[in-house]
């Protein structure tokens, strides 16, 4: 794994394997207890990553509000809230959007252009209070997101748990860089079909025999919903 936090994934889909219906609404369709369950395993981390495509898409980012899980990471030395971290190549995102106004620290990574392009279009429109706290930029000689070197970054900064909420877009380059070691994956019981609808993992995809393999590490049902526990295995 070298020297970046461990990272889990953590997404719901229907039981056909989409996350989100064809016209890439907010998923919804999970229910209480996925809730919580995503909420502990935010609880649980430094830090959480997610791509613009889902910011886009609800606006805004789960924060953790169960008392006891905050009174959990404040016993265990960590910040009230994990960091909220958005990817972009772009860095065209809504300025407007309620996220702003959310009590997390956000940072953004991006490219150089994309930093320009959020510098310019957030300009006069977010307060210095509710602004990223930090703009990441690391990127390759292609001018992609260098998201290896980024990870390492976070790692010099205390983030030892890294939990990546999607979608299926930023998954995709992370699980070709080898920079996932679990999967959280809950079952709902719903089918929402739709070629172009988003899966958990998009990208150009892997050939079967050298697809990345996963271990079970344990699954549990509560009423309707399978949650599954996977590691990659190397
Ligand atoms: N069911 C669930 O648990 C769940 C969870 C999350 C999301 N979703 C659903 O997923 C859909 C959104 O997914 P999406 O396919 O749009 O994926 P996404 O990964 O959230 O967003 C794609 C965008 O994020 C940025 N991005 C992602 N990976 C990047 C990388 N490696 N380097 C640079 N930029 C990167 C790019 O932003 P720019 O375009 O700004 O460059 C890209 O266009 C929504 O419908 C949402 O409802 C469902």
């Amino acid at each position: 794994m070298g020297n970046r936090p461990h990272t889990t994934v953590i997404l719901a889909m229907s039981a056909d394997g989409k996350i989100a219906d064809v016209t890439r609404s907010p998923a919804r369709f999970g229910s209480k207890a996925d809730k919580i369950h995503l909420e502990c395993q935010i609880a649980t981390s430094d830090a959480v990553l997610f791509g613009a495509g889902t910011l886009r898409a609800y606006g805004t980012t789960l924060t953790v509000s169960n008392p006891k899980l905050l009174q959990q990471r404040t016993q265990g030395g960590k910040s009230f809230q994990p960091v909220h971290i958005v990817i972009s190549h772009s860095g065209n995102l809504d300025p407007e959007s309620p996220f702003f106004a959310q009590p997390v620290s956000r940072w953004l990574l991006t490219t150089a252009a994309g930093a320009d392009f959020w510098a310019k279009k957030s300009h006069g429109k977010i307060s210095d209070s509710v602004r990223f706290e930090e703009i990441l930029v690391f990127e390759t000689s292609m001018g992609i997101i260098d998201i290896s070197t980024a990870l390492q970054h976070l790692s010099t900064l205390g983030i030892t748990q890294l939990a990546v909420l999607g979608g299926g877009e930023l998954v995709a380059s992370m699980v070709e860089l080898d920079l996932i070691d679990e999967f959280w994956l809950t079952i709902c019981p719903l089918i929402l079909g739709g070629a172009t609808a988003p899966t958990p993992v998009e990208g150009k995809g892997f050939l079967a025999p050298l697809t990345p393999r996963l271990q079970l590490v344990e699954v549990h049902t509560v009423e309707q919903e399978v949650f599954l526990h996977y590691r990659l295995d190397r």
